[in-house]
């Protein structure tokens, strides 16, 4: 494995297994010239990375003692200095809200919400000696009704709520934040432990819902890796320009990419009642209100 060379920038990726946003955002920032340290949790995913010049750690960014080594190790290969650290680890979690386990709910915000927190706090000094930039991989739904995504969606709008005032706390220290509102991307995320609607579920009757509801970020005007990493490499990488100017010719604060990306981010602008309908139809809320509500029809009458 080597390091990297001098003056060259660093940049450490979470959830870096092949086939997911964190293994494509490797592969653009090595093309860029960057020095990248790639982190999984089996660490053995990473192989094909470490074949092309990159460091490889293992991290599970849920557990304290593997982000403590991993920190001690990082700061071995880069002397101390991290210019990028990218957030991207995460879990999805789709359940109607009425069939969640609290312990599963907690597991997904300890991968998403907490998890972050602790490599921003375990990685804060390597961050302020680069002036460094933190990237946290959020996503539409954080500002989306999104069926059967409660858990989700809350996860990933305390991110987006979290890195926001994150940047402030940061700006006199130097170090910048800035949030992907990632829009759909193809990735492994719909293969993720399958989950399955309990049989007493009052959601039955709308199981196939369910069901396309599990792949639907697969399938739905999603962006292809590489090219939701060639953008999102590129505009972190652009220069500091200040206040409102940043998002037209500088580094976004915000970073609005990936498939329906265009047309949540439209909503978010000129009124939230945009979304809330589209999302409407968008998630087939009219045939899970015909569907659920013949079936309470049906059984009034029995
Ligand atoms: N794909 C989309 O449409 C989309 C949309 C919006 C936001 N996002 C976000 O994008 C990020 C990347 O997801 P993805 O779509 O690329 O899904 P993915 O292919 O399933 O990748 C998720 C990555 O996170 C890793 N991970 C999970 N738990 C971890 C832990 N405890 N410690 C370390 N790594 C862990 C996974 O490792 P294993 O392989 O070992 O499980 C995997 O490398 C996530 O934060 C996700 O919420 C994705």
């Amino acid at each position: 494995m080597t390091g990297p060379k001098p003056g060259q920038k660093t940049v450490l990726v979470t959830g870096c297994t092949p086939g997911g946003i964190g293994h494509g955002i490797c592969l653009e920032y090595h093309r860029q010239g960057l020095h990248v340290i790639a982190t999984a949790r089996r660490p053995e995913v990473l192989a094909e990375l470490a074949e092309l010049g990159m460091s490889t750690v293992a991290l599970d960014v849920t557990d304290a003692e593997s982000i403590r080594k991993c920190r001690d190790e990082v700061a071995k290969i880069n002397g101390g200095k991290l210019d990028i650290l990218v957030n991207n680890a995460g879990r999805t979690h789709t359940h109607p809200a009425l069939d969640v386990s609290l312990p599963d709910v907690r597991a997904t915000f300890e991968t998403n919400v907490f998890s972050i927190m602790a490599m921003v706090q375990a990685f804060i000094d390597q961050l302020i000696t680069a002036k460094g930039l933190i990237i946290n991989i959020s996503s539409l739904s954080s500002i989306t009704p999104y069926l059967f995504g409660s858990v989700y969606c809350a996860s990933k709008a305390a991110v987006s709520a979290y890195s926001r005032t994150l940047r402030l706390e940061l700006a006199p220290f130097g170090v910048r934040v800035m949030v992907s509102m990632t829009g759909t991307v193809k990735s492994n995320t719909a293969s993720q432990g399958h989950r399955v609607l309990p049989d007493d579920s009052l959601y039955q009757k709308v199981k196939h819902i369910f069901e396309w509801r599990l792949v639907f970020s697969q399938n739905s005007d999603t962006m292809d890796t590489a090219t939701f990493a060639r953008k999102l490499v590129a505009d972190s990488l652009r220069s500091e320009s200040p206040g409102w100017l940043r998002s037209l010719i500088g580094r976004p604060d915000w970073f609005w990419y990936g498939g329906l990306a265009r047309s949540v981010w439209f909503g978010h602008t000129f009124g939230e009642w945009i979304i809330d309908v589209s999302c409407w139809y968008r998630l087939r809320m009219p045939e899970v209100m015909k569907l659920i509500g013949e079936d309470l029809t049906q059984k009034k009458q029995k």
